[in-house]
């Protein structure tokens, strides 16, 4: 086998990634638990030849081939995947998000899961979903969640081996869902890899760390319960942790806008009138909100008429990453 595609799905996180321990491996100073996204995926096809045939890494995104300092992240992670291997050859990859480009939308936990699963499978390394998922978080930290479906948790370890996540509950457990309104469709200024390293110089870093382990037990228990409440609560005070946290940073990383804002008071108004309906934020402006299942039409139509929301993409729990039979070249 030379050729395989995958498809893998994007994840939120209630308790969030934020700050490294280790920035070359991706581990984690803290732990997270996510929701693995049904409808926001990548699918990626991977074509390795021997360097004979074909001299260089070509990588194709949603339609656009990358240039060499774009493709940069994802060469080094088919570097760890040739070295593996004991191969020298080089791959053509072909990948697409189903959600618009520049729509915000964090790609890297899908992209990252596609191309390890593809990229291995092409390759004939036989790696479990747990190295699997070490692999994928080397390329990008969220993405070692997107190895495994429905509810996952990532445990912070303390190693390359052993900093991995395993599923919580599979998709069927809870029809959560998560509507993302998008007030920003510009490409963040700070990348979350260059945030992570700045973490350590917020004076708030230490209280969020020693709450992590307390909200991460809590989180589990509000999923084993479906307890929107509980979770919503608590997904809710970390993404506010967060983001104290990079407001607190030296330099400062604002990622929200006016948008942002006015998503979260309505988030509360709405609350107050009886809707189950939480918010968490990653790094960027755009808002996630979580909802049971039958909440969603309301609350799309409410969301269109709130100030600075351009589009609203929603999804409930995914599986994790398929291997599919149509290439994509
Ligand atoms: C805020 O390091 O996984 O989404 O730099 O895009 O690869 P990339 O992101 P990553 O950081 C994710 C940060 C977060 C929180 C989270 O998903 O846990």
């Amino acid at each position: 086998m030379r050729k395989a595609t995958a498809r893998a799905g994007s994840n939120i996180a209630f308790i969030k990634y934020w700050g490294a321990a280790d920035p070359a491996l991706n581990l984690p100073l803290n732990g997270s638990i996510s929701m693995t996204l049904a409808h926001v995926h990548t699918t990626t096809t991977v074509e390795w030849a021997p360097r004979g045939e074909r001299p260089v890494d070509t990588i194709v995104l949603n339609g656009l081939p990358l240039a060499p300092a774009q493709a940069e992240r994802l060469v080094a992670h088919l570097d760890r995947i040739r070295a593996l291997a004991g191969v020298d050859h080089r791959a053509r990859v072909v990948s697409v998000n189903n959600f618009p480009t520049g729509a915000g939308i964090a790609s890297s936990a899908s992209g990252f899961a596609a191309l390890t699963v593809a990229a291995c499978r092409a390759l004939d390394l036989d790696l479990s979903p747990t190295q699997l998922s070490a692999l994928a978080r080397r390329g990008s930290g969220s993405a070692c969640r997107s190895l495994f479906g429905g509810f996952v948790e990532w445990r912070q370890g303390s190693s390359d081996a052993d900093s991995v996540a395993a599923p919580l509950f599979p998709p069927d457990h809870w029809e959560l869902w998560d509507l993302v309104a998008v007030v920003d469709r510009q490409e963040k200024p700070v990348s979350s890899a260059q945030g992570h390293r700045l973490a350590h110089t917020s004076p708030l870093l230490e209280g969020r760390l020693r709450q992590v382990d307390g909200w991460l037990a809590q989180v589990r228990e509000a999923i084993a319960q479906r307890d929107i409440h509980s979770l919503g609560t608590v997904a809710e005070l970390d993404a506010l942790a967060m983001h104290s946290v990079m407001m607190t940073s030296t330099p400062s990383l604002l990622y929200w806008q006016p948008g942002t804002v006015a998503v979260l008071h309505a988030a509360r108004a709405w609350r107050a009138q009886g809707i189950p309906v939480y918010f968490t934020i990653d790094a960027g402006p755009n808002v996630h909100l979580l909802c049971p299942a039958d909440q969603v039409s309301a609350l799309r139509e409410r969301l269109a008429s709130v100030p600075g929301v351009e589009q609203v993409i929603a999804s409930g729990p995914g599986p994790g990453p398929q291997l599919l039979d149509a290439h994509l070249f």
